[in-house]
């Protein structure tokens, strides 16, 4: 049976921006052509399972059509005792794996098991950070006075038994790729302090540091369409274009190859041409 790469978006910190990267990526992989199944383990916010519901039914009341993955409908997983709930996720993941080219699983800002059995599962997991000490601290510990790296973190922890587990059992690794989301156009003094701790970290504990995205409503003013920037074309195009969401677009093509996953279409020309 053909398996999957696995995609795992994680980061015990909300807010982090990991239903964002999730959205983007998924929609990203689906214009590249390949087939992509989401499992949400957010099973509260289930934002990632949404933005999907919203496209279908954005895409249906519009008469447009944009590719869709194959969502599981793990919201329902809530209802059940955890040891339940973490089989039931097995049994769709098991089938998803053996259909699709990709399996991403969104997860969610806190240490539960079946986030920890999905980390396990992952060949990717790609971690969104804020630009802030405040979600450095689930990475690594600094020194208060120095501001030196002390050591790794929780979320670190997860990471590292993941990797071991996966070791363990199929003596394959797990590659984890830490990026900056929301990176605001100020603050270069505090930017510049966290690329340092985050460099350090990342020698310690071994990640790959990706090229973050900035902080643009672009990012965020298409979900109730369950829409992203990379299904914009001359056909459609909820809001206005701008050259902010072809410079988006860039973004989420450098973040795409950093994460060694082939994107959706270069160039923007039709896209400009119609505007
Ligand atoms: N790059 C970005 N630019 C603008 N808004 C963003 C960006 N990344 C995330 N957001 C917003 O930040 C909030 C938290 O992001 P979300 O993806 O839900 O995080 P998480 O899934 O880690 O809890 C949401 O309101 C989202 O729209
Ligand atoms: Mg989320």
């Amino acid at each position: 049976m053909p398996q999957a790469s696995v995609i795992v978006v994680g980061n015990e910190k909300g807010g982090a921006g990991k239903s964002t990267i999730a959205i983007h990526t998924i929609t990203a992989l689906l214009h590249g052509g390949a087939s992509v199944a989401v499992l949400d383990l957010d099973l509260r916010q289930q934002s990632t399972g949404r933005f999907f519901a919203n496209r279908r039914a954005w895409l249906d009341a519009n008469g447009q059509e944009a590719p869709m993955p194959l969502v599981y409908p793990t919201g329902a997983l809530a209802k059940f005792a955890e040891a339940e709930a973490v089989a039931r996720f097995e049994d769709a993941f098991h089938e998803a794996s053996g259909e699709v080219d990709f399996v991403l699983i969104d997860t969610p800002g806190s240490d539960t098991a079946m986030s920890r059995i999905a980390h396990g599962k992952a060949d990717l997991i790609v971690t969104p950070m804020n630009d802030s000490f405040v979600d450095f601290d689930m990475l690594g510990v600094v020194d208060p006075v120095t501001l030196d790296l002390t050591r790794h973190s929780l979320y670190s922890e997860t990471v590292w038994n993941a990797r071991k587990a996966r070791a363990v059992a199929e003596r394959k690794t797990i590659d984890w790729v830490v990026l900056r989301n929301r990176l605001a156009p100020t603050e270069a003094r505090n930017r510049k302090r966290l690329d340092e701790r985050v460099e350090a970290l990342s020698r310690k504990v071994g990640f790959r540091v990706g090229p973050g995205l900035r902080d643009r409503v672009i990012y965020r003013e298409l979900f109730p369409f369950g829409l992203t920037v990379a299904d914009l074309s001359p056909t459609i195009r909820p809001v206005a274009m701008s050259l902010q969401h072809v410079a988006a677009r860039q973004e989420l093509r450098a973040l795409m190859t950093a994460l060694g996953l082939s994107g959706f279409g270069e160039g923007d020309g039709a896209l400009m041409a119609a505007q």
